[in-house]
């Protein structure tokens, strides 16, 4: 598989208004995201995220390194026509409707006139905002407002999307919708490149990624192979069967509503308190094993620096 994007041995630093030195952010990044993955750039805040994302779209020129775009030089006209860009915390007028918006955009980039309308539309859907294309967008939820965010990167159909924190600051619903965006995208053969410091969204979407920590990246692969697969412990929760009762199966973390929350560690105990439910006629709500999460790796690596 050919690489969607290639970064070598990228440097920057700023200058420090106070200590009249240079700052070095970024410390020797390399990394390369393969054509049609799903690719997760991971770490903390201040970490160095935005400031490679704005080396790879030019924005800010790093000290040393070499990169990549589509196998063409980051910098030529033709690998910026090929890639779409959300920036973190993106800001919209807040009078335009959606596809006031979309159509602004579609000018922007030299779409035909006829084409334009239906361009809107398919991007509109394509983002779930059909029905609010005629909406101003100060009345849209940050959720709304991050898609049409996302459908205006979309509209010169580039093969490489790169999105900064595009789950950041919205609420669980808003966060799937992102997501499954995102997995849309790469069903329909693009790469995406996505910054976060959310690790359970990283973990949900990504094929691979890689972690960085104060400028450098500390770790980089399938999410597979960073992630043991042993199962840490096993989460239950149950109705209909006194605490007292449970307690010999695992830690009663919490209840409420008369749902109990069992954390069972010793594996043998999971099936003993399934049959004791099923004894009782008790009712399990949920059953999940917890596996090691990149958020447990990650703080992990953290430490160990
Ligand atoms: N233009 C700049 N001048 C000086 N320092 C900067 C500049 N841009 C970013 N930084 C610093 O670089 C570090 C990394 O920032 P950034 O790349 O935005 O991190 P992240 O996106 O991972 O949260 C931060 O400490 C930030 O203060
Ligand atoms: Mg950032």
């Amino acid at each position: 598989m050919e690489n969607a994007l290639k970064i070598t041995g990228l440097f920057k630093s700023f200058k420090s208004e106070f200590l009249r030195k240079n700052i070095e952010i970024l410390k020797g990044i390399s990394l390369s995201v393969k054509e049609g993955e799903i690719f997760g750039y991971l770490g903390p805040n201040g970490a160095g995220k935005t400031t490679t994302l704005k080396c790879i779209l030019g924005l800010i020129f790093p000290d040393k390194g070499k990169i990549e775009i589509l196998r063409l030089p980051y910098l030529s006209l033709k690998a910026k026509a090929r890639i779409g860009f959300l920036p973190e915390n993106p800001y919209f007028y807040d009078y335009l409707t959606a596809s006031e918006f979309l159509r602004f955009y579609c000018q922007l980039h030299q779409i035909k006139k006829a084409d334009i309308e239906e361009k809107t539309s398919t991007l509109l859907s394509l983002v779930g905002l059909e029905k609010s294309s005629s909406l101003q967008l100060r009345k849209f939820s940050k959720g709304m407002l991050q898609r049409i965010g996302l459908a205006q990167a979309l509209l010169n159909e580039p093969e490489l999307v790169l999105l900064d924190e595009p789950l950041g600051g919205l609420d669980p619903l808003g966060r799937k919708e992102i997501r499954d965006i995102i997995v849309r995208l790469k069903d329909e053969g693009k790469t995406v490149f996505l910054s976060s410091h959310i690790l359970q969204d990283i973990e949900m979407v990504c094929d691979r990624v890689a972690i960085i920590v104060s400028g450098q990246i500390i770790n980089q692969g399938r999410l597979y192979d960073l992630i043991s697969q042993k199962i840490l412990f096993t989460e239950t929760t149950i109705s209909g069967i006194k605490e007292e009762e449970l307690k010999r199966y695992g830690e009663c973390v919490s209840s409420y509503g008369g749902r109990t929350l069992v954390k069972i560690t010793d594996e043998k105990k999971v099936e003993k308190i399934l049959e004791l439910a099923h004894r009782k006629k008790a009712e399990i709500h949920s059953l999940v094993p917890r596996t090691e999460s990149l958020e447990d790796l990650f703080v992990g690596t953290v430490k160990q620096e």
